[in-house]
């Protein structure tokens, strides 16, 4: 299991409390911050999330973790009929609501403020279940993805884009030099979060990652999990199903 690293070192609230703090005091340049740290290419990423999804043909699709909602807005491209965003953060959903609201899609897509460990759905209700960035934010890793499960349909899809950690030379010494050096640097230009990207740089290098994960997943109950790696295995995107 992972390691429990919090944003503020020197903090009394729980790691959950502290990331929606994080995560509200970032929320105005988190687009930005985004593109920037990943060079674009998370676009890239989504885009093979999207085509995973698409293909289960989703009617109902959960967008955990949404932050601003770009996952939620990509998913538009697939047939679904309803798309929920749940985020813990009241400041990037406000960004997202806005977001939703200038595509004129506020009727598909609906944000919701809530705890991915503590969902307020029914069991079996989504057909499709996506979390990008999100998971290695939770409180609890096993807790929130117990409760997936929970929420999504028999033969339902989950998909997780997360960041990882890459395993050959010289990517290997190229990533840890980019996220020690260069990305909290990048971080305190772009956000008034001094320790945000501290926390994603420390939190990525020791989130569990490939078959370490696939294991976590398959423990909890989720069955056909597959992890697909991108990029020289900076991010991976990790399919699974249920019974
Ligand atoms: C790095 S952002 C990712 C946002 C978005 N999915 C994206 O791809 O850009 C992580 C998000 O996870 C949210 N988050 C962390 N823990 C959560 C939880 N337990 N339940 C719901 N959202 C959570 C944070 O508030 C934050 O908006």
């Amino acid at each position: 299991m992972s390691k429990n690293i919090t944003p503020y070192k020197n903090s009394d609230l729980g790691k959950k409390e502290q990331v929606a703090k994080m995560f509200d005091t970032i929320s105005g340049n988190y687009d930005n911050l985004n593109r920037v740290i990943s060079f674009g290419i998370d676009i890239k990423w989504r885009k093979k999330v999207l085509a995973i999804v698409a293909k289960s043909n989703p009617e109902t699709i959960l967008d955990i973790a949404t932050g601003t909602g770009d996952l939620a807005i990509l998913m538009t491209q697939t047939n679904a009929k309803k798309i929920i965003g749940l985020d813990i953060s009241a400041g990037m959903l406000e960004v997202g609501v806005k977001k939703i609201a200038d595509k004129k899609l506020s009727n598909t897509i609906e944000m919701v403020l809530g705890d991915s460990e503590n969902m307020p759905f029914e069991d079996n209700y989504f057909d499709a279940i996506t979390v990008a960035f999100g998971v290695r934010n939770f409180e609890t890793l096993e807790k929130g993805l117990k409760e997936i499960l929970r929420v999504l349909k028999p033969n339902g899809v989950f998909v997780i884009l997360e960041t990882s950690v890459p395993d050959k030379t010289p990517y290997k010494q190229g990533y840890n030099f980019y996220s020690k050096n260069i990305l909290p640097i990048i971080g305190k230009l772009f956000s008034k979060d001094d320790v945000a990207y501290g926390y994603l740089s420390e939190s990525a290098a020791a989130f569990p990652y490939g078959e370490a994960l696939n294991n976590i997943l398959r423990k909890i109950g989720f069955i056909d999990v597959i992890a697909l790696p991108q990029t020289f295995g900076v991010a991976t995107i990790y399919s699974a199903s249920k019974n």
